[in-house]
């Protein structure tokens, strides 16, 4: 099928590595022109070879919890690409921590790179798609701690439900201007990022990071974590006119972890 995303301007965030990263490779691969972003120039250069040779690539150094950063990624990005179609939004994670272990400064943290940061860089986004009459695309990624908080990562089990927020919000101020917003929830993917906890459950629980994921993976009626490829694919549809009647919604991809109904 299809996606239609040939030449079209992209901006994927957080993708140095793991599932940012695989986002971005399945967009250079559909023919989009694509802008990277991470906060480290080293690793984001690394990523930004990696892709070359498949196409169309840039990489932008940003902090996505500093306001100055996004409005230079936003900037920059539109200045290379001449304009953007489709923005891919993933960050970074917060310290894993059970609740009652986060003090303010975790909170505020927290707070400033998984709500601030998304949803100014949605409003700076929103701008210039309406301003050009960009037909555009945004796609947040989030997780399944939405609909049902993980109680060892406690500030992003809250902090992440404002995404979902943030997703119908803007969805319903901008469709009738022709932009679509969406969400997607990731279950237990593959990453480094798996690795940081696998270890917390170690130094918490006092079992082997085997056992600790051997664990996680009874719990997932599919027997098995997910591939970032896997989260690709889910942004390619919701980024590309594949989900032109698709706004407002958050899917989940996660092997049905998810418990609850809706
Ligand atoms: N893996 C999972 O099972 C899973 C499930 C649900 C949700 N998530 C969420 O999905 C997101 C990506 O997860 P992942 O597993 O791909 O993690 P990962 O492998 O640790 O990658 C995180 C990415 O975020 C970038 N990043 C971190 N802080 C940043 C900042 N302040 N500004 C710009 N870039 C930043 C990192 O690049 P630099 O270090 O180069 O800046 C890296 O490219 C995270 O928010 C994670 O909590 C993951």
């Amino acid at each position: 099928m299809e996606t239609g995303l040939r030449g079209a301007r992209v901006l994927v965030t957080a993708s140095s590595q793991g599932i940012g990263f695989g986002i971005a490779g399945g967009f250079v691969d559909e023919g989009a022109r694509v802008v990277m972003n991470s906060s480290d120039a080293t690793r984001l250069e690394n990523a930004v070879e990696r892709l070359r040779s498949r196409g169309e690539v840039h990489g932008i150094v940003a902090d996505l919890s500093r306001r100055e950063d996004l409005d230079r990624l936003v900037d920059e990005t539109i200045r290379r690409l001449g304009g953007l179609d489709t923005l891919v939004y993933v960050t970074g994670s917060p310290k894993p921590g059970v609740y009652l272990e986060q003090g303010y400064a975790e909170w505020e943290s927290a707070a400033r790179l998984l709500v601030v940061s998304p949803a100014y860089l949605a409003r700076r986004v929103a701008d210039e798609m309406l301003q050009n009459g960009t037909p555009g695309r945004m796609v947040f990624l989030t997780s399944v701690s939405v609909r049902e908080p993980i109680p060892t990562i406690a500030t992003s089990s809250v902090c992440r439900i404002a995404v979902a927020g943030l997703v119908r919000t803007l969805a319903r101020e901008v469709g009738p201007r022709g932009i679509r917003v969406n969400g997607i929830l990731p279950g237990w993917i593959n990453t480094g990022r798996v690795d940081d906890m696998l270890k917390d459950a170690v130094r918490r629980r006092g079992i082997t990071p085997d056992e600790a994921r051997a664990e996680i993976t009874r719990a997932i009626p599919l027997g098995r974590m997910g591939t970032v490829e896997e989260i690709a694919r889910a942004a390619i549809f919701l980024g590309s006119d594949l989900s032109s009647y698709v706004s407002g919604t958050m899917l989940a991809v996660d092997g049905a972890l998810l418990h609850s109904v809706g």
